[in-house]
């Protein structure tokens, strides 16, 4: 089982669970991940959602192997599904992160309420690395958080950075020692699910409202550039180079 699904306390946990690929995630894992935030949408016992990574990593973003098969990117894509659920969730969602952050799987933390991260945290966005361009609406709401320049040199240059860039860039509430970081991820989850889900719900949404439909446009608009750039020669020289673990060339692209 490469997702993990727990509810207990009113908390649904959601842990990726395929370290020997230090928690790649798949169409069939992104699927699993937007059926779960379905479920706790419809689901009144569970007041609070938390994604986790099991392994010492996070996520190390998309499975480059189904990158490689270049996927559609229609609209209703698993990876579609679980941007559109995890950007619109009425529930608070939490994240705990260790290890490795690569793509979405720091992008994705630009949806949570609460990021707690671990000393040994290494957030990464290589999108331009890899002949792409950002998703999950990050090219939007990365800027906004962290300032422009900011922003640019994460998304642009394509670098990995520590957690306290992570918390100077202002999407990273607190780090910790990678011991603690899942149980008071959980801990606050438990917090939340203890509050009254009708307070919890507005107080979301009036955070969040404004920017609702930019941000689904935007998740729409970047699929649409990156469905394309994925078959593009640039892009498969990069995850060729990744499997081959050398450097990519692109000197030979305009
Ligand atoms: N897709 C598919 N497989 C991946 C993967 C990914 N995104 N990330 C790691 N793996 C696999 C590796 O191929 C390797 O498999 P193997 O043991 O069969 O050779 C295994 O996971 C372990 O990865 P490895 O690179 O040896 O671990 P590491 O600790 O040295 O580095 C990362 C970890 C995450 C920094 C590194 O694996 C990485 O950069 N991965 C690619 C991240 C990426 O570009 N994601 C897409 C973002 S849009």
């Amino acid at each position: 089982m490469d997702i993990l699904i727990e509810r207990a306390d009113g908390v649904l946990t959601i842990a990726l669970n395929r370290p020997d690929k230090k928690n790649a995630i798949t169409a069939a894992m992104y699927q699993e991940m937007a059926d779960a935030f379905f479920e706790a949408e419809k689901d009144a016992t569970v007041r609070a959602v938390l994604i986790r990574g099991n392994g010492g990593t996070f996520s190390a973003g998309n499975d480059l192997e189904d990158f490689m098969n270049a996927p559609s990117l229609d609209h209703d894509a698993p990876v579609l599904q679980f941007l559109r659920r995890i950007s619109t969730a009425h529930k608070p969602v939490v994240a705990a992160v260790a290890g490795a952050a690569v793509g979405v799987g720091t992008t994705m933390l630009l949806h949570c309420d609460l990021v707690y991260a671990a000393s040994t945290a290494k957030f990464s966005l290589p999108f331009v690395q890899l002949g792409l361009v950002p998703e999950a609406a990050s090219s939007l709401l990365l800027p906004r958080v962290a300032g422009y320049q900011r922003a640019a040199e994460k998304l642009l240059l394509g670098e990995a950075f520590d957690v306290h860039e992570a918390l100077g860039m202002g999407f990273v509430n607190r780090a910790m020692d990678a011991e603690e970081v899942d149980a008071f991820a959980l801990k606050q989850a438990k917090k939340l699910a203890a509050l009254p889900a009708s307070s919890l719900r507005v107080s979301k949404s009036l955070m969040k409202s404004a920017a609702a439909r930019e941000v689904a446009a935007r998740i729409d608009e970047e699929a649409e550039h990156f469905a394309r750039m994925l078959k593009a020669p640039e892009a498969r020289e990069a995850f060729q180079a990744f499997f081959e673990k050398r450097k990519p060339d692109f000197s030979r692209f305009d």
